[in-house]
């Protein structure tokens, strides 16, 4: 590709596709015929994905999957995931079984704040300021009236407005910091049309505020956005039970259950073990949140800014042994949605929320949750006993099987020959050759 394309996104997909194919692969028919192979053969379903975004030539695949048994508060769940990581589902199931039997999960919502800012910088007479800003509060209120209404309507809305000052960070620099509620929707959409009003009408107001001078009118807004920081809308999931009931590895449940608590607390110490550990997490949070249609950059860009909220990135899950009881928790914020964005328009996403028995945001934070703690303990539970290798490289044996070209009969056969035997790379070459040359 030597020259840059004018106009790309005018083209229609047909020459998109001929394009991309001659431009920038080797064999033009080939990529063509691979696009049009993950094509949806219903064209409806086609049309739909494809205006999700711009430039769509074809569908990227990921495996649905479910992991069933999760007894969340009482009630039993099927768990949708959208991930391609080998043992991620395994790891899930394995976990909410095992915890199905020892009483299950408890989750709890502990807040559900949205926020949204709008910056600006003002370097007049800050009382001037916050003089402005008690008369002003009001008009902003009533300013974004008509953008409010219906999400007043079913009990949300703007919690509160304040005026911040973070001047001493840049000079000149104050925000409105606001805060909303937006019940079972994500909010982003609903955000930042509020933010972008308020942003006009600070500036309306200010023109009109006879108490400043010329240069103090002139509020320059910098920009209005939503914050995917939510330290407010946050959820707590546990488990616990007697010591004694865990032990179902080589070592005694008490040798476990506080190894275990050491191995969280490393990972609440020390940040590379952290990154790791809460990678674990993610690995059953972003799979639920992307299955339902969520906005996993935002959760993860939320999430990781709450595991440094005390000044140094630590574990989002906790351990500790009371009493005799092992207990293990995480607390986790998620601004998640069940209406509005793909929740009603993508037919695998509205497939999913079914599956979750239709929940609310509320109820989907607190699966979401339990999701992540089960996959940490899966993880911390294979770290601290058998390593995490023998159960990864075992889920991982069919992609390599795969990529060796092996057939359904050879797979059949190594599946079972590597029942008890290490799966590496060379064994398990090896092994299909022995296969294919009898
Ligand atoms: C791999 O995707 C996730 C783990 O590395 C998490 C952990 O180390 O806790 C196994």
């Amino acid at each position: 590709m030597n020259t840059p394309v004018e106009g790309f996104s005018k083209l229609t997909k047909t020459q998109k596709i001929d394009w991309i194919a001659t431009h920038c692969t080797k064999d033009p028919k080939k990529t063509k015929q691979l696009l049009q192979q993950y094509w949806n053969t219903d064209p409806r379903v086609q049309k739909l994905h494809d205006e999700f975004i711009e430039n769509t030539v074809s569908n990227y695949y990921l495996p649905f999957a479910i992991a069933p048994n999760f007894l969340i508060n009482g009630e039993l769940y099927a768990i949708p995931m959208a991930i391609e990581e080998s043992s991620v589902v395994a790891a899930a199931s394995k976990a909410a079984k095992f915890w199905l039997e020892r009483g299950g999960f408890k989750a709890e919502i502990l807040g559900t704040e949205k926020v949204g800012q709008v910056h600006f910088i003002y370097k007049g007479d800050k009382k001037k300021l916050s003089d402005f800003f008690a008369l002003a509060k009001p008009e902003l209120l009533k300013s974004v009236a008509s953008i409010t209404k219906s999400m007043e309507k079913r009990g949300g809305g703007i919690n509160d407005i304040e005026l911040r000052d973070l001047s001493d960070k840049i000079e000149g620099y104050l925000q409105l910091h606001c805060t909303f509620e937006t019940l079972d929707a994500m909010g982003a959409n609903f955000i930042n049309s509020c933010l972008e009003q308020f942003a006009k009408t600070l500036k309306e107001q200010a023109l009109a505020f006879d108490a400043f001078t010329e240069e103090e009118k002139n509020i320059e807004v910098v920009m209005s956005i939503l914050s995917n920081y939510v330290p407010n809308c946050l959820v707590k999931a546990e488990v616990s039970c007697p010591i004694s009931e865990l032990g179902n590895t080589d070592m005694s449940a008490e040798a476990f259950a506080e190894k275990f608590v050491r191995a969280v607390n490393i990972a609440k110490a020390e940040p590379y073990r952290a990154v790791t550990h809460n990678k674990g997490i993610m690995n059953g949070i972003d799979a639920v949140v992307l299955a339902t249609g969520n906005d996993f950059r935002a959760v993860e860009a939320g999430v990781h800014a709450y595991a440094a909220k005390e000044g140094q990135y630590s574990s989002l899950t906790h351990a500790k042994i009371e009493n005799g009881i092992f207990k293990f928790w995480i607390e986790v914020p998620l601004a998640l949605g069940t209406v509005g964005g793909l929740t009603t328009l993508h037919p695998l996403v509205k497939l999913a929320l079914e599956i979750l028995q239709n929940p609310t945001a509320k109820e989907l934070m607190q699966l979401v949750a339990v999701a992540g703690l089960a996959q940490n303990f899966a993880a911390v539970r294979s770290l601290v006993t058998t390593g995490i290798q023998k159960g990864h490289m075992k889920m991982h044996l069919l992609n390599m099987l795969n990529q060796m070209g092996a057939t359904e009969s050879e797979k059949k056969q190594l599946v079972t020959y590597f029942k008890d035997q290490t799966v590496t790379n060379a064994s398990v070459k090896e092994a299909l050759e022995k296969i294919k040359s009898k």
